[in-house]
């Protein structure tokens, strides 16, 4: 342990997937049922993998639709690209702040405690978001990704190589989870001992959904907690160390993040730590996925693998790890012939966009030459497309390239268990065997 904050011994601690998955088969009525066939914004919906016809259904006959008095309230669903891209492209209208309720459908309480409310540049519109986001962007540019490629390769290949032949092990813990944190252990600098815990918060905090049960929500404030106080210790410690080019180092040394209060200084760790966590880490599972599920597309990539680079936007594309993104409404506006009033929530379901056949022909299937996989909205649009993209792109591609030089085939070995909900789309587990061909 590098730091003397009070961390929970995470290891043989249960996952806030298992706490969820107990309390809700203990008390099913935690969540009422859906009001309409358009109340999409439920959890079950995408861990049962039974979005995909609603949407088409819902893109083919009411792609703007309003629901009320759902769970999570009333809200327009945008199910289709077009729209989604004008809604992102008016910040000034379309609002992402805390303060109107954030980039989630899940609506936070009035009073915005420490406990729930994300204070973050993720939900804070212009001006405030702006400087900080450059702040943090300067971690992402791309003489930053060719500095950090060889590290990434070196770091993935070692990995491919100590997988077990032939016998059964979980992808997302032993591979996606791994690279993932280690990759966001680099970008901080943070202690290599400890970067499991990296991990295990965002497992957590992640578990946005759940917060209508109070032993999830008393785990993710603890989560929250500790990974604040872990970081306040390590900030103070780099600090004392100078400028250095690690992330933490850049916001320390910067005017718009060195100095940040409490409550935001825990929002922008949880949006940095779990941003660059769950996304990529289930994007790398859904790769496993996906080539089992389209074994022509596996063997094109394997008979050419430079194919690699293009195969990445169509993965991010057929898994859109983050199922949506919430904004509100600023002023009355009309939207595409539908009347949208000030304070109105609008929840931006980039999965649904992501298979809208009027842009990606036959948009179920996985095709790693689809020539227009770019026009994918998974990192979102506009002035707060996710600024660790780069990044997600350059683990991807040297993940596939790892695995086509290493000449390494995954199997998948049973059914993918799935974990999120309606706004990460995830693996909980996902049993491969490994092939050396
Ligand atoms: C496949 C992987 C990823 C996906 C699909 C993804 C998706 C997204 C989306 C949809 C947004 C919000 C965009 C919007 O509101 O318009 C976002 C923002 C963000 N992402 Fe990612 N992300 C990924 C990987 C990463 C990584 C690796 C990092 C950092 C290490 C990261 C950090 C962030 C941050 C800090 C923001 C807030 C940007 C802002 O508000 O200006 N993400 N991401």
């Amino acid at each position: 342990m590098a730091s003397s904050a009070r961390v929970t011994d995470y290891r043989g601690f249960p996952s806030a997937q298992e706490v969820i998955a107990r309390c809700l088969a203990e008390n099913p009525e935690i969540f009422p049922p859906p009001v309409s066939e358009w109340d999409v914004g439920r959890a079950e919906l995408f861990n049962e993998e039974r979005w995909e016809p609603v949407f088409r259904r819902m893109r083919a006959e009411a792609p703007i639709n309003k629901v009320s008095g759902a769970i999570h309230g009333d809200y327009w669903n945008v199910a289709t690209l077009k729209p989604i891209v004008h809604v992102e492209s008016l910040p000034e209208l379309y609002s992402s702040s805390y303060v109107h309720g954030g980039v989630t459908m899940h609506d936070w309480p009035k009073d915005m405690s420490l406990d729930l409310a994300l204070q973050s540049f993720i939900s804070m519109d212009r001006p405030d978001h702006t400087e900080r986001r450059r702040v943090v962007a300067q971690a992402f540019t791309p003489s930053e990704m060719v500095r950090l490629t060889d590290e990434v390769r070196e770091r993935t290949g070692r990995l491919l190589d100590s997988l077990p032949e032939g016998e059964e092990f979980d992808w997302v813990s032993q591979v996606s989870v791994r690279l993932t944190t280690a990759m966001l252990a680099v970008i901080f600098d943070f202690p290599r001992e400890d970067m499991d815990l990296l991990g295990f918060w965002s497992d957590w905090v992640g578990a946005i959904e759940a917060g209508k049960i109070p032993e999830v929500t008393q785990g993710r404030t603890r989560a929250k907690t500790e990974m604040a106080d872990y970081f306040r210790e390590l900030w103070a410690e780099r600090a004392r160390q100078g400028e250095r080019n690690d992330l933490l180092s850049r916001m320390i040394h910067s005017d718009a993040l060195g100095d940040l209060g409490d409550i935001e200084f825990t929002g922008t760790m949880t949006t940095l730590v779990t941003g660059g966590n769950d996304t990529t880490r289930n994007t790398m599972s859904g790769l496993v996925h996906a080539l089992h599920l389209f074994p022509d597309q596996r063997t094109l990539l394997e008979s050419n693998p430079s194919l690699a680079a293009t195969a990445v936007p169509e993965v991010i594309r057929w898994v859109s790890p983050l199922v949506h993104m919430r904004r509100t409404a600023l002023a009355d506006a009309d939207l595409f012939g539908h009347e949208i009033k000030a304070g109105d929530k609008l929840v931006l379901w980039y999965i649904s966009a992501n298979r809208d056949e009027s842009v990606f022909d036959d948009p179920d299937r996985f095709w790693i030459e689809r020539p227009n996989a770019r026009r994918h909205v998974a990192f979102g649009y506009g002035i707060h497309r996710c600024v660790g993209a780069r990044l997600a792109e350059l683990q991807l591609r040297v993940l596939i390239e790892e695995l086509l030089a290493k000449r390494v085939r995954v199997h998948l070995a049973g059914e993918p268990q799935r974990c999120g909900g309606a706004f990460l789309h995830g693996y909980h587990r996902l049993p491969v065997t490994v092939e050396r061909y």
